[in-house]
């Protein structure tokens, strides 16, 4: 796969647009101009910014509000498309060298990918495309999920889930109404996600869970994996471990995390 490297070569040619494409940028932000603006280009580097501006270009992004969440890895964006729909614009900061010895561990051993250039950037593009490809598994396998929108190097564009730019709350910070309904809901999509979509998600706790709508969505899937990792099994008793002391902390009779496990690998229906 090497589409995500394509946007390198492209790089030189953005640089002489840029002058350019921010002129335009400015021209259709003028109304909200906009302290929003001015902070994307103290937080976010020459190439990011390009590739925000090419994406509005394309009409991917018409508005871009907000930050929603900021994290070390990445700032999630609350945007509005063309058409109307409220996005989430998810932009990985390109970090530092811990970071990437942990990125390692979950490309390394994927089949879906090599690393063909191996500098900070090339990584993090890896990382972005990674989870725009686990989203379009998982979300054509009818996992619950943001649906994935676009990619472009860092930036990741998706289905807003929640209202007003306003994130739905994770499962931790509400009281759920149903909590043992949520639970087996859960390992429900775990399993469709390894069945139908061949990956573990690998970081899956009720902070990577969603609560919108009555139905728990999953999300963060940068560091999924594909069944074949060879540390897919272990990454998947993790995330069962994880969502049962979850879950049994608020008085749901839960299954034991073998019984789970096997039920989820097994195909078979208990
Ligand atoms: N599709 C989305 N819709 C609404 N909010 C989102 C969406 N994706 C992420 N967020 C918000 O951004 C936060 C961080 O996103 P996440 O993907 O977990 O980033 P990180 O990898 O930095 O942990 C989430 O906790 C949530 O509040
Ligand atoms: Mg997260």
């Amino acid at each position: 796969m090497g589409e995500e490297f394509e946007e390198f070569d492209e790089e030189v040619e953005e640089k002489l647009e840029y002058r350019e494409r921010r002129y335009e940028v400015e021209q259709r932000m003028k109304q909200k101009r906009s302290e929003e603006y001015e902070v994307l280009e103290e937080v976010f580097d020459k190439p990011t910014l390009m590739t925000i501006y090419h994406l509005m270009n394309r009409g991917v992004i018409d508005k871009l509000y907000g930050a929603v969440a900021a994290g070390k890895e990445s700032r999630v964006y609350w945007g509005v498309s063309r058409d109307g729909k409220d996005l989430a614009v998810k932009i990985f900061l390109i970090v530092s060298a811990e970071f990437r010895k942990g990125m390692l561990t979950y490309i390394e051993g994927d089949p879906r990918f090599t690393l063909v250039k191996k500098s900070t950037r090339a990584l993090i593009y890896t990382w972005a495309s990674k989870e725009f490809k686990n989203l379009q598994r998982a979300y054509e396998a009818g996992v619950r999920v943001p649906k994935p929108i676009a990619i472009r190097n860092n930036v990741l564009v998706m289905e807003f889930i929640g209202e007003e730019g306003v994130p739905a709350p994770l499962v931790r910070d509400i009281e759920l109404p149903k909590p043992k309904a949520v639970y087996e809901d859960v390992l429900e999509n775990v399993k469709k996600l390894y069945q139908k979509a061949e990956l573990v998600h690998g970081d899956l706790s009720e902070y990577n869970l969603m609560f919108w709508r009555g139905r728990a969505y999953m999300f963060d899937m940068s560091q999924a994996v594909s069944v074949q990792h060879p540390r897919a099994q272990e990454f998947l008793k993790r995330d069962i471990h994880n969502i049962s002391r979850f879950f049994e902390k608020l008085g749901v009779r839960i299954r034991p995390v073998e019984r789970v496990f096997r039920w989820i690998v097994s195909d078979v229906r208990d």
